[in-house]
């Protein structure tokens, strides 16, 4: 099968195989050893020496553990939303009892980062802002070095999901002066679902003093201290450890930079794939993603239809949308563990598959 969908992502024989190793000792030295290893690999892709801790948990939990770590009961935060994982943090924040206000844009669209400083300006009382950076329900990447510009010119707290976008596309945590960044191992890291990254600033630390909000199988200051004896606080995914270490090893004789220029480049061509078919891509250009593709389903035709066809004819798996865009786009990942000729084939598939259910393009495709 060719998984083209936005994560989990495919992982390659050799992180598979480290995967099935023995099991080992979770408080012993070799896996402190590995921890070590695994600490330094992630921290330097996320280009920070801030503190970064590894959770056994999907990205939500790492969201859940960024919300309950940062923010109290009543306390005001601005969401910036571009779509549903934008919403899934303002959920997490009214679950939390903390008062968000939203700040959404339009689907397929970026957040602006001039409304996002009138919207600090205008709401001095709030301290913190929470933020996609690569929205993987949409396509869409936000400007994040300028949306941090803005947030930090205000002197703002910044927590930024990274999950989609860290390791396929670059991210600088110091340069950008971002406080809280998560990612997760199913999508560009190339490893099995459930492990989780998340890196904190100096400031990060003296927010975590004052929250309020109760907090124990994700509470970020257990997690480090128990990282600086080379544990974790509760029994950790072991063999996704076994992955990660493998992959990095990868992701490093790749080189991080050519890993970047990869999904650079497959981006672009899947973008002038879908459009020489005809199709038309869902986000706004110059902000499309280079880890997935949202396409609008052509007049007609069923999503539904579409995926299984190409499932069941063309062995590609596409991912459908999400909320209001589950009958409206289809989407076609391109990040961690992916060649030419995956995209290729996976181009190639929506082509046969549009023929099989009779699609006209239009003339000037
Ligand atoms: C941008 C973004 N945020 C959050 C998540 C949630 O992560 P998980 O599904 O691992 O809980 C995803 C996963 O698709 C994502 O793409």
């Amino acid at each position: 099968m060719n998984l083209r969908i936005p994560g989990p992502t495919p992982v390659p024989d050799e992180v598979a195989q480290a995967g099935a190793a023995e099991m080992i000792d979770h408080r012993g030295p070799e896996f402190a050893a590995m921890m070590e290893r695994v600490t330094t690999g992630v921290r330097d892709i996320f280009q920070t020496t801030n503190d970064l801790v590894i959770l056994t948990t999907s990205g939500s939990g790492a969201m859940e553990a960024a919300v309950v770590n940062h923010l109290s009961p009543d306390e005001p935060v601005l969401v910036c939303t571009i779509g549903e994982f934008g919403k899934r943090f303002l959920e997490l924040t009214e679950v939390y009892g903390a008062r968000p206000t939203e700040l959404a844009f339009e689907a397929g669209e970026p957040a602006d980062p001039n409304r996002i400083e009138e919207a600090l300006k205008a709401n001095p009382q709030i301290r913190t802002v929470l933020v996609t950076h690569n929205e993987t329900s949409t396509g869409t990447t936000n400007p994040l070095k300028d949306i941090a510009a803005a947030v930090k010119g205000a002197g703002r707290f910044l927590i930024v999901d990274a999950i989609s976008s860290l390791s396929s596309i670059p991210v600088e945590v110091d340069n950008w002066k971002l406080d809280v960044v998560l990612s997760g191992s199913q999508k560009g890291w190339m490893v099995a679902p459930g492990l989780a990254f998340v890196s904190m600033s100096e400031e990060s630390w003296e927010v975590q003093k004052r929250t309020t909000t109760p907090r124990f199988y994700l509470d970020l200051k257990r997690a480090q201290d128990s990282a600086a004896r080379g544990q974790t606080p509760w029994t950790p995914a072991v063999s996704l450890f076994f992955q990660m270490d493998k992959a990095l090893e990868l992701i490093k004789s790749e080189g991080i930079e050519n890993v970047y220029a990869r999904h650079h480049r497959h981006g672009e061509r899947v973008r002038q794939g879908m459009q020489a078919m005809g199709l038309q891509l869902f986000s706004r250009e110059g902000f499309r993603s280079d880890t997935v593709t949202a396409v609008l389903c052509p007049e007609g035709i069923d999503v539904a239809n579409l995926r299984k066809i190409a499932r069941t004819e063309f062995k590609t798996v596409l991912a459908g949308g999400q909320g209001p865009l589950a009958s409206k786009i289809f989407r076609f990942g391109h990040l961690g563990y992916c060649t030419d000729e995956d995209v290729e084939a996976g181009l190639k598939a929506v082509e046969q598959t549009l023929q099989r259910l009779e699609y006209k393009a239009p003339a000037r495709a």
